[in-house]
């Protein structure tokens, strides 16, 4: 589906970056900051549960929670490589049937979505420039719970990211980084009826497991 941010994702989230990727999840297992979703999703104790994964890159984390929490999976990436290499990965591993794999910006088809019990969000919000956009999108979209990692809202950070996208500009690429307020990304999703019960935090990456309250 064309939409300027596949296009942007389609040229920085390539072939060569994707099989990357797989190399290493194949070699290693989950990254560091994937492993904090999953552990976080799996303390939820759901079973036979429903996944939406946003911006899903090779497909890890459906890859990883098919095996015991999920019994099904949507992946929305702009990215067609990752994609591509998330169908292939999902084949290999015999999950292909259980997964719905969706080539678009997440915003523009969530409200033709169903809802999931769980929606994840691994690295995406901070390669989005409408963190609200997408986050209101995820939540409505998420009956039990949002799992997303995002940088930490720290000078170095920021300082870090700032330095990227000066040189993503000389380079002419369109593609930037964002470091997002934490603290508007919280009450974003309390509006939206969620509410934070875990945070788990690394060098660079923090997790946080929203639930949603029960009315
Ligand atoms: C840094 S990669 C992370 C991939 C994977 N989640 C991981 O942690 O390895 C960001 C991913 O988010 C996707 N993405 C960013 N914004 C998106 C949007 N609005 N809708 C769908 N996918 C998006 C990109 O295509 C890319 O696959």
């Amino acid at each position: 589906m064309p939409c300027n941010c596949c296009e942007m994702e389609n040229n920085t989230f390539g072939e060569d970056e994707a099989k990357a990727n797989l190399k290493d999840y194949r070699r290693k297992g989950p990254a560091n900051q994937t492993k904090l979703i999953l552990e976080a999703v799996r303390s939820l104790g759901l079973k036979d549960a429903s996944l939406l994964d946003v911006g899903g890159g090779i497909g890890t984390i459906h890859h990883e929670l098919l095996k015991d929490v999920a019994s099904e999976a949507t992946h929305v990436d702009a990215s067609s490589a990752y994609l591509k290499i998330a169908t292939e990965e999902a084949k290999r591993l015999g999950h292909e049937a259980q997964v719905k794999f969706i080539h678009a910006d997440f915003t523009d088809v969530a409200e033709n979505l169903r809802q999931a019990d769980v929606v994840t969000l691994d690295r995406v919000v901070c390669c989005y420039p409408d963190f609200r956009a997408l986050l209101k999108a995820a939540s409505s979209k998420s009956r039990t719970a949002i799992a997303l990692t995002y940088p930490r809202d720290v000078w170095w950070t920021r300082v870090v990211v700032r330095l990227g996208n000066f040189i993503q500009r000389i380079k002419k690429d369109p593609f930037r980084v964002f470091v997002h307020p934490v603290s508007e990304m919280e009450s974003l999703l309390n509006t939206e009826g969620l509410r934070r019960v875990s945070t788990r935090k690394l060098f660079v990456w923090e997790m946080a497991l929203y639930q949603r309250e029960l009315s």
